[in-house]
C-alpha cells in the first residue's frame, strides 16, 4: 500500500500470542516499558500493538466502539500518549466482519466511525481480522477500510489479517502494509516450518510498501527449543517477515532476548533492497536439508543452511543454486557466530548444522575486485 508506510517488515510486538485475552491497560503499558528497558526499541520494535480483547463487548448508544472499562478503564488515547512518551507507536485491531473472532463488535460497514475513532485516538497501526465476514469476499471487505484510515489524514499502518483467504498476495499489494499468507501460527516446529513453507510460495509478491505476514513471532514462549527459536527467527528474518514479538517481554528470557535482539539478523530483516529470500535447494529425506537465501542490497546474499531433519548433519549451498558464477570468490559471515567463517569461499559453502538449528550467513562476493586487477 502506498501509504509511505512498510519501507521496511514492520517491528514491534503484539499481545496475542502470549496473553490472548488476558490483556489490560497495565500490560500494555509495562510491555512498552519493557521494550524500552530491554533495549528491544532501539533495535527497532516500536509498534506495541493490542490484538483482540481490547473492546467492550457492545457499541455505545452512538454506535461508536468503547474501551472495556474494566481493563482499559483510562481509555485508548492515555495508552496512546503513555507508550508516544516512550517514543513508540500504539496498535490497535479491529475485525473486518460482524464481531471479532472473541466476538466483541466488528468494523464491517462501520469503517468510516471507527477509522476516525482510531485516528482520534492517534493510533498507529491496525490489524484488520477476518472473523465473522458473512461469506463476503476479502477483496470487497479489506479495501473500505483502507480508505477510512486514508480519509483520516493520519498515517496508520494497515495490517491485513484474512489468514490467506483468496490468496492474498494476488490483490493486497494496493490494499495494505502487510497480508497474513496462512492460518495462525501455534508454538510447536511443526506449526512453524509448515508456515515458512507456505509464505515462501507469494515470495516474490513482497516488497517496499506490503510485506508477506507468515504471522507472529512465538519466540520465547517455551514450545520450541533454543535451536527451533532461532531458526524461527532466522527464516522470519529471510523471508521479510513482520517481526512481531510475542512472549511477556517483560518476563523475558535470556536464550529469547538473545535470539530477538541478534542485530545481524534483524538487518537482513530491514535491508533496504527489500527482497523475500526463498527456499532455493532441498535434499535429504522428504527434502529436510535446505538452503534459503535472497539478495542484500550491496550485491550481498543472505544464506541460510537449515536442517529441518532429526539428524545433525552437513548442508552445502553451491553457487549455483545461489545464483552465482561457480569461480566468484565470496566472504562469509557467521550471523549467529558473529565472525567471518570464509575469506575466500569459492563454488561452495558447507556446514555441519545440528538437528532442526540453521547457520545464517552473510555472502559478500568479491568479483569486481578480482577482475579489475
Ligand atoms: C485470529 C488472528 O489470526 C490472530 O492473530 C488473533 O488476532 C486472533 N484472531 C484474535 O482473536
Amino acid at each position: 500500500l502506498n501509504n509511505g508506510l512498510a519501507r521496511t517488515p514492520q517491528m514491534g510486538w503484539n499481545s496475542w500470542n502470549y496473553f490472548a485475552c488476558n490483556i489490560n491497560e497495565t500490560v500494555i503499558k509495562e510491555t512498552a516499558d519493557a521494550l524500552i528497558s530491554t533495549g528491544l526499541a532501539d533495535l527497532g520494535y516500536v509498534y506495541v500493538n493490542i490484538d483482540d480483547c481490547w473492546s467492550f463487548v457492545t457499541r455505545d448508544s452512538e454506535g461508536q466502539l468503547v474501551p472495556d472499562p474494566k481493563t482499559f478503564p483510562s481509555g485508548i488515547k492515555a495508552l496512546a500518549d503513555y507508550v508516544h512518551g516512550k517514543g513508540l507507536k500504539l496498535g490497535i485491531y479491529s475485525d473486518a466482519g460482524a464481531f471479532t473472532c472473541e466476538v466483541r463488535p466488528g468494523s464491517l460497514f462501520h469503517e468510516k466511525d471507527d477509522a476516525s475513532l482510531f485516528a482520534s485516538w492517534d493510533l498507529d497501526y491496525l490489524k484488520y481480522d477476518n472473523c465473522f465476514n458473512l461469506g463476503i469476499k476479502p477483496e470487497k471487505r479489506y479495501p473500505p477500510m483502507r480508505d477510512a484510515l486514508n480519509a483520516t489524514g493520519r498515517t496508520i499502518f494497515y495490517s491485513l489479517c484474512e489468514w490467506g483467504v483468496d490468496d492474498p498476495a494476488l490483490w493486497a499489494g494496493k490494499v495494505g502494509n502487510s497480508w497474513r499468507t496462512t492460518d495462525d501460527i501455534n508454538d510447536t516446529w511443526a506449526s512453524m516450518t509448515t508456515i515458512a513453507d507456505l509464505n515462501d510460495k507469494w515470495a516474490s509478491y513482497a516488497g517496499p510498501g506490503g510485506w508477506n505476514d507468515p504471522d507472529m513471532l512465538e519466540v520465547g514462549n517455551g514450545g520450541m527449543s533454543y535451536q527451533e527459536y532461532r531458526s524461527h527467527f532466522s527464516i522470519w528474518s529471510l523471508m521479510k517477515a513482520p517481526l512481531l514479538v510475542g512472549c511477556d517481554v517483560r518476563n523475558i528470557t535470556a536464550e529469547a532476548f538473545e535470539i530477538l535482539s541478534n542485530e545481524e539478523v534483524i538487518a537482513v530483516n530491514q535491508d533496504s533492497l527489500g527482497v523475500q529470500g526463498r527456499k532455493v535447494y532441498e535434499t535429504g529425506t522428504d527434502g529436510c536439508l535446505q538452503v534459503w537465501a535472497g539478495p542484500l542490497s550491496g550485491h550481498r546474499l543472505a544464506v541460510v543452511l537449515w536442517n529441518r531433519c532429526s539428524e545433525a548433519a552437513t548442508i552445502t549451498a553451491g553457487w549455483e543454486v545461489l545464483g552465482l558464477e561457480s569461480s566468484t570468490s565470496v566472504s562469509v559471515r557467521d550471523l549467529w557466530q558473529h565472525k567471518y567463517v570464509a575469506v575466500d569461499a569459492v563454488a561452495s559453502f558447507g556446514a555441519q548444522v545440528d538437528s532442526h538449528d540453521c547457520h545464517m550467513y552473510i555472502f559478500t562476493p568479491q568479483t569486481v575486485a578480482r577482475s579489475a586487477i
